[in-house]
């Protein structure tokens, strides 16, 4: 029976690796493509979800520490450092474990998800809370790369954009070809860089004949590239992507023009409605950042910008499992029509909770 061996053996003539690399591992990859009925329906296309939220530590952050933690080991480093929203961090201390690494995330005091900082601090990382947002954390971390003995494993680390960018090949080796729009959300930006390189190469080397149109989504408390200015007070409850100033601005602007795509914003109101939409109709429980790109698709649906008979990939980035407090509170839950979030409380009997 054949078994995922993880992104690095799966690609490894398409990474940057050597044979004499010590391999840092947790089976990541090979996340299913979930296709989307409700969404299919409402487009009148083929929508699928790539569910991101199905690797070893709940997001597509594994397929990038994969190759930067190995790296890493490569490098000789003992220590690594991240800046994180919250995924990162559980990533990086999870690979770093594996290959024996002291670990240090930077996150911004108090904006993440509980499910997150529950990993990082179980597999033994040196937690640091800072004192300010994401952007902040990112300098920090820069700075104590360049001037200590630590290795930086954000994605400006381009280990991680290769890493990233199998998810891309996957896409294409499920579907036999690449999809007409692909679309997913932007914080940070270094995964619509790594999807589009991805692309790219595949195309390149005719594994795929066409490249898709890149569709990328902000949230709209925190959407600089849409604004065209680093955002100084980012605010979303998508918290993973409340980024104000993304590392990978360039790159996901030239994924944008070169695919003849867009990025535009979500408000957080249509970031929590997709949530429901992909709990409710498509059985597939994700965090609210990660449901920014369907956010997308069901506003330029809405607006009539979305041509019917087409084929859709979107990334859903990250398990609803790490920050669950949003499903619960989500307001259209509570209809009063008894599938309310609260639980009915009745004795145990059975003719009470059959009525
Ligand atoms: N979705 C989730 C669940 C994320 O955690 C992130 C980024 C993104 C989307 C955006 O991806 O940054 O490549 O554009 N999280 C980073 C972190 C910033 O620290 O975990 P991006």
């Amino acid at each position: 029976a054949h078994q995922w061996r993880g992104v690095i053996r799966e690609y490894f003539d398409r990474l940057p690796v050597t044979e004499e690399d010590r391999i840092i591992s947790l089976g990541e990859g090979g996340t299913p493509l979930v296709y989307a009925p409700a969404l299919s329906a409402l487009v009148k296309g083929e929508v699928h979800l790539k569910v991101e939220g199905m690797n070893p530590t709940g997001s597509f952050k594994d397929r990038g520490m994969t190759m930067a933690i190995t790296a890493a080991v490569a490098d000789g480093a003992k220590a690594v450092v991240c800046a994180s929203t919250g995924n990162t961090s559980a990533s990086a201390a999870a690979y770093a474990t594996q290959a024996g690494l002291t670990c240090a995330v930077l996150v911004p005091a108090g904006k993440i998800a509980m499910g997150k900082l529950s990993q990082a601090v179980a597999h033994g990382a040196e937690l640091i809370q800072i004192d300010g947002n994401f952007d902040g954390c990112l300098d920090v971390a820069r700075k104590l790369a360049e001037n200590y003995p630590v290795f930086l494993v954000n994605s400006v680390n381009p280990a991680r954009i290769e890493g990233q960018k199998t998810a891309a090949f996957e896409v294409v080796d499920a579907l036999g070809s690449a999809p007409d729009y692909h679309l997913l959300p932007v914080g940070n930006a270094g995964n619509i860089t790594a999807y589009w390189k991805g692309y790219n190469e595949y195309y390149e080397d005719q594994v795929a004949t066409s490249l898709p149109t890149m569709w990328g989504f902000q949230a709209a408390g925190a959407a600089p590239i849409v604004a065209g200015h680093p955002i100084t007070d980012p605010e979303t409850v998508a918290t993973a992507i409340r980024i104000g100033n993304p590392a990978s601005w360039e790159y996901a602007e030239a994924a944008r023009d070169e695919s003849s795509g867009v990025i535009e914003s979500v408000t957080d109101d249509q970031i929590l409605s997709a949530h429901r939409w992909l709990s409710a109709k498509e059985g597939v429980f994700v965090e609210p950042a990660s449901a920014a790109g369907v956010a997308g698709l069901l506003k330029k649906h809405a607006a009539g910008e979305v041509p019917t008979g087409k084929r859709w990939v979107i990334t859903v980035t990250g398990h609803g499992l790490k920050d669950p407090d949003w499903a619960i509170n989500n307001p259209e839950l509570q209809t009063g029509d008894g599938n309310d979030a609260a639980p009915t409380q009745v004795p145990q009997d059975v003719e009470t909770v059959a009525r």
